[in-house]
């Protein structure tokens, strides 16, 4: 049972999800004792603690910062936006691309993972510059290297929270793609399913493109369906995924 107002004591609760309930988004946490927690995005006191505890907890975060010249900075202003808005839309795209998917394809995707993941998949952005992160014009090339490791930082610090592997594989390689040509690099023995991959990167790129950005404008349906043909075209999405998405964005009119 999940409880939103909890007693208990903060820093022995551990990350476990993010969920939906009615158009609001909560964090999910869990005690020592194995009971689950709702805070919403709004408390950030609790979330930068948390964060930090998974910093200490992995040392290897600190070494990737400081190979980037990153301060360990936690903004949880950007974790709380983009938990109520882009992660939760593509947690629901995905869920919609899933669904529409044939029974054989369905079989191949751990959905329990993808849910987890897609709510979670850019955590690693509370420590992604803010002047890089809200840049409104195109980035440089050192700041383009800085912005994608956020899906690698994402992956290091809920690897300290006993996600699945498939979960914490699944946030990884948000950005990878059939040809393997994405972010980060896949290793020889990559434990992410192509297919969850798939319907992650697609869920998360269409809902980055249907949405303003500080350096451009929001794209039509029709606009941002065109943008990911073009990468089926290219090899990079499977034609099933695209279709999938295709009838999803039809369907529910967005
Ligand atoms: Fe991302
Ligand atoms: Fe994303």
């Amino acid at each position: 049972m999940l409880l939103k107002n909890p007693e208990r004591d903060e820093k022995n609760l551990s990350l476990k999800g993010a969920v939906q309930i009615s158009h609001s988004s909560f964090f999910v946490y869990e005690d020592k004792n194995g009971k689950k927690f709702l805070k919403t995005g709004e408390d950030e006191k609790l979330h930068k603690s948390i964060v930090q505890k998974m910093i200490d907890l992995n040392p290897h975060i600190a070494r990737i910062l400081r190979r980037f010249h990153i301060k360990p900075l936690i903004d949880t202003k950007t974790l709380n936006e983009l938990t109520s808005g882009h992660m939760n839309d593509t947690c629901n795209i995905a869920d919609g691309v899933y669904s529409l998917l044939s029974g054989e394809i369905k079989e191949k995707v751990d959905k329990s993972a993808l849910k987890e993941a897609s709510m979670l998949h850019d955590l690693g952005k509370v420590l992604i510059p803010s002047k890089i992160l809200n840049k409104p014009a195109k980035l440089s090339s050192k700041e383009r290297k800085i912005m994608n490791i956020h899906s690698t930082l994402g992956y290091e610090l809920l690897k300290t929270q006993n996600l699945s592997e498939e979960t914490l594989a699944l946030i990884k390689y948000h950005h990878q793609n059939l040809q393997h040509s994405g972010y980060p690099v896949l290793p020889a023995e990559n434990t992410a399913s192509d297919i969850g991959v798939q319907i992650i990167s697609i869920a998360d790129k269409y809902s980055a493109l249907r949405e303003a950005r500080v350096y451009r404008r929001r794209l039509s349906r029709t606009e941002a369906l065109l943008i990911l043909y073009r990468e089926v075209r290219e090899g990079k999405i499977m034609p099933a995924v695209y279709n999938a998405l295709f009838k999803y964005a039809e369907m529910y009119d967005c």
